[in-house]
């Protein structure tokens, strides 16, 4: 078969893909392609529209295809492909960079620049390390994640990571971990609306760790503010400060992986500000080009960057970086990105419609075998009963029909439906999207 031809709008063979995260033959016996986005939709290859739940995958946070974003990622690939980032530079680098850094609460002033939230993941870990070795404090060594965490795919985030099937198959990972319990009880918090008033005492579990490895073995703790992957677990009331507090008293650099609550998911540039608690990194991804070009990168306080950063002498601060840190195109995606979400307040408009996407969201509890509802920010997540033949088959299910008889694009994690729609979403599409996922629970049960 000719591998010389550019792709069809339907491919014939789509065996050669070995495709990530998803039962492959099960998609290739019933693909769902796309092949054309624009703002809130995807459109197959027969144009049939697809609404877009899950801002492709907590990603394109200003819709798709928007024309800035277009217009400056071609300009970019006209006037200049690539530049090393090791050793020289190119203005939007530092331009993108200062712009990262203006929307961060605190002083962290200072952007690493990667490609995924995995890298940054992995980079925010490793700077933990380096940052600790270089100002006198190498026994500290220890990292820990949280249960039902998710940091990405790299061996520092899945070691980090409390999601089992993402860990189990890849050897003892990195040595030196531990994790703290994760903050869902069902019985405790169930259709919650924003953060659960249960729980904050789940941040002491940090202390028992403390007691158990001691302070001067423990780098770092690394935390999503909201958990998303494991089925959008929102932070409880006063646990992220708590934390805050435990880290400060013993020395522990807290990190807050904000890949998806990054670039106004919950209704900030970054939910630190949301919270009132400043960590001393955040990494981010997804969300900083709208999900157009690769892009990650983690933001570190002023003492982290001049732990490193500290002579005039020609040798190199860090060594670790990528070849595509701080990629043009992606610097340029960004740029865009950031005006658009600027020129039209999508993240004061996420706070302003939290409460009319929290009550259309929650309407859904009358729904056949639904057994929790969570939202916070533009998030919702409805937790439904597992059939007799294994957890997930009843979501995957529903995730076909809803692709398939609706026109919907979800994401699914276990038995729930996660949504985190574009941050231009209608109030009308918001409604869509509660009647199209109301439609497929009464189907599927
Ligand atoms: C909280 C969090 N961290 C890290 C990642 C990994 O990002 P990527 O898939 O870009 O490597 C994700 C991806 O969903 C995420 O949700």
């Amino acid at each position: 078969m000719s591998a010389y031809s550019s792709a069809a709008a339907s491919p014939n063979d789509l065996e050669a893909f070995f495709m990530p995260f998803t039962p492959n033959r099960a998609f290739k016996a019933r693909p769902r392609l796309l092949t054309r986005s624009k703002d809130m939709h995807y459109y197959t290859p027969e144009g049939r529209p697809v609404l877009d739940a899950t801002a492709g995958l907590w990603c394109a946070n200003a819709g798709h295809n928007r024309d800035p974003i277009v217009a400056a990622i071609q300009a970019q690939a006209a006037e200049m492909d690539f530049a090393p980032p090791f050793q020289y530079g190119h203005p939007k680098a530092f331009a993108v960079s200062a712009r990262i850094a203006a929307l961060a609460p605190g002083d962290l002033d200072h952007v690493f620049l990667c490609n995924s939230g995995s890298e940054a993941g992995d980079t925010a870990l490793k700077i933990a390390l380096a940052y600790h070795a270089t100002t006198g404090n190498a026994t500290r060594t220890r990292l820990i994640g949280r249960e039902r965490g998710y940091h990405g795919v790299g061996f520092g985030g899945i070691s980090v990571g409390g999601i089992s099937p993402n860990r189990k198959l890849f050897g003892s990972l990195l040595p030196g971990i531990d994790h703290l319990p994760h903050t869902y009880n069902r019985e405790k918090q169930a259709f919650s609306k924003g953060e659960p008033e249960w729980g904050a005492e789940r941040a002491d579990a940090l202390e028992s760790l403390v007691a158990l490895h001691d302070a001067s073995t423990i780098a770092a703790v690394i935390v999503e503010p909201m958990a998303g992957s494991t089925g959008a677990i929102p932070a409880p009331v006063g646990y992220l400060k708590r934390l805050r507090e435990i880290c400060d008293k013993y020395g522990i650099l807290l990190i807050f992986d904000e890949v998806i609550t990054g670039f106004g998911r919950l209704g900030y540039a970054f939910a630190a500000e949301r919270y009132g608690v400043v960590p001393d990194m955040i990494t981010f991804a997804k969300g900083v080009t709208s999900g157009a070009v690769p892009m990650g990168g983690v933001l570190v306080r002023k003492h982290i960057y001049d732990a490193f950063v500290k002579s005039d002498d020609p040798v190199i601060d860090l060594f670790h970086g990528y070849t595509y840190s701080a990629h043009p195109l992606a610097c340029a995606a960004s740029l865009a990105t950031l005006d658009l979400y600027r020129e039209e307040g999508l993240f004061e408009r996420v706070r302003e419609i939290e409460p009319i996407w929290a009550d259309a969201f929650h309407a859904l509890r009358s729904k056949p075998g639904v057994l929790d509802i969570r939202t916070v920010g533009l998030v919702g997540a409805v937790d439904f009963e597992s059939r007799s033949d294994g957890v997930g088959r009843r979501a995957y299910e529903g995730m076909e029909r809803l692709f398939h008889e609706e026109g919907m694009m979800v994401r699914t994690a276990g038995d729930t439906f996660a949504v985190s729609p574009p941050l231009i979403v209608s109030e009308s599409q918001m409604g869509e999207i509660v009647d199209k996922l109301g439609r497929v629970l009464d189907k599927i049960f």
